[in-house]
This record gives structure tokens, sequence and C-alpha cells, in this order.
């Protein structure tokens, strides 16, 4: 694969703009800024790629790991410098922790640290043969795949309102996953450019993420939806607007957005691909919430991190990027992407607590917490894809505080319907590094959210939120077979790790795309 032309996103000028490629050389051959070599803990012995640098650079390597300086324990690096003696300027010894743990996002993790570090260094090439030290048990188009995600997600870089300059960041970073032997080359490439496609689509949604309140509303994100399709071969973006949520009677996004003088929207991204599916492969509707900004409404939330509720509407960007890289990736399978966007303000015209709201289901919700919202808009956007008659419907949200409460910054809750969905994503998620629990949503949880004066209450009782939430939105997807991702605190990354850079991660992109490119093959 060539330096890829960028898909035709590059508006977003301000952000590092990634070149990816593959490339066959010699290990000493390979001219380059930093060339990085994984090593694992729990071996002494060089590596094939470590040992022909090392006896050109004159045991510089095997110095440095009698030093103890690189322990291959995950998560730390060294650097040896290359004094003309091979082409690269440096190389970099990422530790992959014991070889029988290394998993994809071992490799994944480690592409993000170089990268990262390359971009923190200005570096302008980095040559990454991370599946060198890695052994051989995980595929090489996976690892190939998983390079090109985490080489994006480590050099992702958010400072388009930050108007000094004088730090010198670099524009761009060229990125190749080298090897000496040509068949491994090719094998590698055939995952990186999958890679590549879902890595910029992470980037994408991480930028659009981490706008805040007053840049992205429920209309600019609609915009910017539109836009976004413009592009893209089989892909096309419809949007209702106040006036037409009004023909439609989606009072659960109307009520949420009430309070704003940004109207709500629903946004309707709808992906036909160009090759005809396999026989038997569902229709899937990709629910995502886009609360822009969340106070909590006339249930005002206290002030300490509020800020932070700019990254509400993340499940919802989440839907927007995975749209694009499975109709980039052209997929044959049908996807469409509904992503309900309201912002919840108090004000005097402000849906309050105590209102009773009908859905466009039919089925009418008390209101006890107007910062219980998530599920207002949810469960109009589902409902609709109910409708529609899609086989598969899975819903991605930062829905609840409990969820985090309860995994913590780990793992996403998911709950569902249906034990197979479970399975998928599960799989899915082992994959692509986007972690999921399993967690209960049936019959008892339900029970907790029945109203006395109407169908529903929009929250339940002080425990278990995750799920009773869960069960709430479990109501309105008919017999579709459904599953929710509860995503609130993977999407914040508030102090930023040595693989990525502060602001959102985009989580959901990743697991989502994998989720869809399994269910093709
Ligand atoms: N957007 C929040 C959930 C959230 C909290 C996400 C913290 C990320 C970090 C959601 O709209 C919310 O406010 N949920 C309430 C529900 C409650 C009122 C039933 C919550 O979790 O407190
Ligand atoms: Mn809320
Ligand atoms: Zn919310």
């Amino acid at each position: 694969m060539a330096f890829d032309k960028g898909h035709g996103e590059n508006t977003m000028k301000q952000i590092i703009n990634v070149d990816i490629r593959t490339r066959k050389v010699a290990w000493a051959q390979c001219k380059t800024d930093m060339l990085v070599l994984g090593r694992v803990s729990d071996e002494s012995r060089l590596s094939g790629a470590a040992q022909a640098l090392d006896e050109k650079l004159g045991g510089a390597i095997a110095r440095l790991i009698k030093l103890g300086d690189c322990s291959g324990k995950a998560g730390t690096s060294a650097i040896v410098y290359g004094e003309d003696k091979i082409a690269a300027r440096r190389v970099m010894l990422i530790g992959l922790g014991e070889r029988k743990k290394v998993t994809l996002e071992t490799i994944r993790k480690a592409a993000a640290t170089a990268a990262n570090q390359a971009v923190n260094m200005k570096l302008q090439t980095l040559s990454l043969a991370l599946h060198e030290g890695a052994g051989e048990t995980l595929d090489l188009a996976a690892m190939g795949q998983a390079m090109a995600e985490g080489a994006y997600f480590g050099s992702y870089r958010y400072d388009e309102f930050v108007t000094d300059t004088s730090n010198g960041r670099r524009g761009s970073l060229k990125v190749e996953v080298v090897d000496a032997a040509a068949s491994r080359v090719k094998a590698l490439d055939r995952g990186l450019c999958d890679g590549a496609v879902i890595g910029r689509a992470q980037s994408y949604a991480r930028t659009i993420a981490n706008r805040p309140g007053n840049v992205i509303n429920p209309p600019t994100l609609a915009k910017a939806a539109v836009e976004m399709a413009r592009g893209i071969k089989g892909l096309s973006c419809t949007v209702f607007d106040g006036r037409q949520l009004k023909t439609q009677k989606m009072g659960g996004i109307l009520a949420v957005g009430s309070g704003s003088r940004s109207e709500p929207r629903l946004i309707i991204l709808k992906y036909n691909p160009a090759k005809k599916p396999k026989k038997g492969t569902p229709r899937v509707a990709l629910v995502g919430k886009a609360v822009t900004f969340d106070s909590g409404g006339i249930s005002i939330k206290p002030s300490t991190d509020m800020d932070q509720m700019k990254l509400d509407k993340s499940g919802g960007i989440a839907v927007l990027a995975a749209m694009k890289a499975v109709a980039e990736l052209e997929l044959p399978i049908q996807v469409w992407g509904l992503i309900p966007s309201a912002e919840n303000l108090p004000d005097g015209s402000s849906y309050r607590p105590g209102d009773i709201v009908t859905t466009y289901s039919g089925k009418t919700v008390e209101i006890l917490n107007t910062d219980a919202e998530g599920r207002m808009i949810l469960c109009d956007a589902l409902a609709y894809a109910a409708k529609q008659k899609f086989e598969t419907i899975v819903d991605i949200a930062t829905l609840t505080g409990a969820c985090m409460v309860a995994l913590g910054q780990h793992k996403a809750g998911l709950m569902s319907n249906d034990d197979e969905l479970i399975d998928r994503l599960e799989k899915a998620a082992d994959a692509s590094g986007e972690n999921v629990w399993h967690l209960p949503s049936g019959e008892e949880y339900a029970e907790d959210m029945k109203s006395k004066i109407a169908d529903l209450r929009n929250t339940g009782p002080r425990w278990g939120g995750a799920s009773t939430a869960a069960a709430f939105l479990r109501q309105f997807v008919g017999e579709a077979k459904w599953a929710h991702l509860d995503i609130a605190g993977m999407d914040i990354m508030q102090k930023g790790a040595e693989y990525a850079a502060p602001g959102s991660t985009g989580f959901g992109v990743r697991l989502l795309v994998t989720y869809l490119m399994n269910l093709t093959r």
C-alpha cells in the first residue's frame, strides 16, 4: 500500500496527518528517524532484527539489555542511537511483557506509545516492527492492523484552539510497518489498510468529541455528519430537524432538547453496500447518544467536572465514525447509524421533573430526573429502528454514572436480549482492545422502571442504575436482537497516558467496526 491519500477528510488541517504504508527492507538498511522493535520480558535471546542490528552497532543493544535498561516489561522503552552504523537514526525497544501474554492490544499500545513519542520528539518518519519480537502465535495481518490503529491513536493530538504554535509540533508523521521478508510484508499489508481506515475514523471521532459545547451542538453535529457522508460512496445522511421531530412525534428527543437555543436533531446515516451482502447477514442499526452538553437540566449536576459533559455525545460520535469506516471499508452489510442529538440545559422552556412525556413508540414516561436524559433520546431512536424492522440493533451511550461505579474506566457495560449478540460483541471487544463486561437488564430491572401514573418512569431505585437504564431501553426495541453498550467514563481520559493524549479516546469505534467486519466474514 502506498502512502495513502487521506480519503478526502483532511479538512482537519490542525490535527496531525498520518501517512502509513508497509516496506520490505533489510534491518540495517532501514533509513528512518526511529525503528521500533518489541521485546518480551521472559527471553534473554535477542530477536532476529535486534540481533542483526546489534551486530552492526557493536553490541550496543546487548549492552543496554545487560545494564537492565530494557527489561521487556510492558509499558517500558529504551532508545539506542544509530551513529551512522545502521541506516536508522534511532532504535527504540519497547517492552511487550511476557511472550505468552502478548495480545493484539499489547502490539496496538506499543505502536501508540512509539507514535506518541515520535510526535513529542518531532520526528518525520517512524518505522514499526513490533510484530517481530512478539512471536508466532498472533496473525501477521491482525498485527499489521493493530500497528496501524496504534500509530493513529498515539500520534493523535487535539490542539485546534491553541493559537500559540511555538511548541513546533509537526503537522504530519510518516509511519511504516517494516520487515526484511517479502512474505511477511505482504501479510502485514493485508491488515494495515483496514487498520489505517479504522485508525483515521477513531481520530475523527476524537476530534468531533473533543470540540466543546459552544462549537458542537445538535445542528452543527448534524452538519458535520452531512459533510462526512457527502465524500463517501454508498453513504447518505438525512437529518430530522425540530419541525420534523414534531411531525414524527419524537417526544423524548424534543423534551430533552426543549431547554436549549440549539434545536435537537435526529441524524440518520444509511450505508448501502455496492457488494451484495452474503445470505443471512443481518441488517444492523447502530444507535448512539449524542447529548452535546449535559448540565443535567432542571435536575442540575454539581459543578465539579461538569465541563467533561461535553463528552456526553461520545456514543453518537462513535456511531458517526463507525459509519465512516464501514463505508470506506466497503463492507458487504447494510448498516444504518441513528444519532439522536440534544443539549440538556435548564431554562424556562426545559422539561421538568414530574412531566409525563409521550415518546415516539407511544409509550408514556414519567420524568423523575431530567438528568436521566440519555434514555429519553435513545428510546425514540430505538423505536424508530425497530419500526424499520432491523434484525439487530446495537446502541452505545455514556448513559450512567452507575456503570462507571461498577466497572471503572476499564470496561464498558454490555446488556443484551440475545446470547449470540453478546458473544459476538465480546469477541469484537477482545480483538479491538475496547473491553466490555456483560451486565443484566432483564425482567426484575424492568419492574423497577414502572410508573403508577405513566407506562414507565425515567429513573429507578438507588441501586443497579446501569441495569435499570438498560431495562428501560430494552422496552423500545420490539422483536429485534438488541445490545446496549454503556460507555460512561470510557471516552474520558482527563490526564492522558504514555500511549495517548488527554481528552476523548474515541471509544467504541474499533469495537463497532470489528463487530461489523466479523459479521461479513
Ligand atoms: N451523561 C450522564 C452519565 C455520565 C456520568 C457519563 C458521568 C459520564 C460520566 C447521564 O446522562 C446521567 O446524568 N445519568 C444519571 C442518571 C440518574 C439521574 C438516574 C447518573 O448516572 O447519575
Ligand atoms: Mn444526564
Ligand atoms: Zn447524559
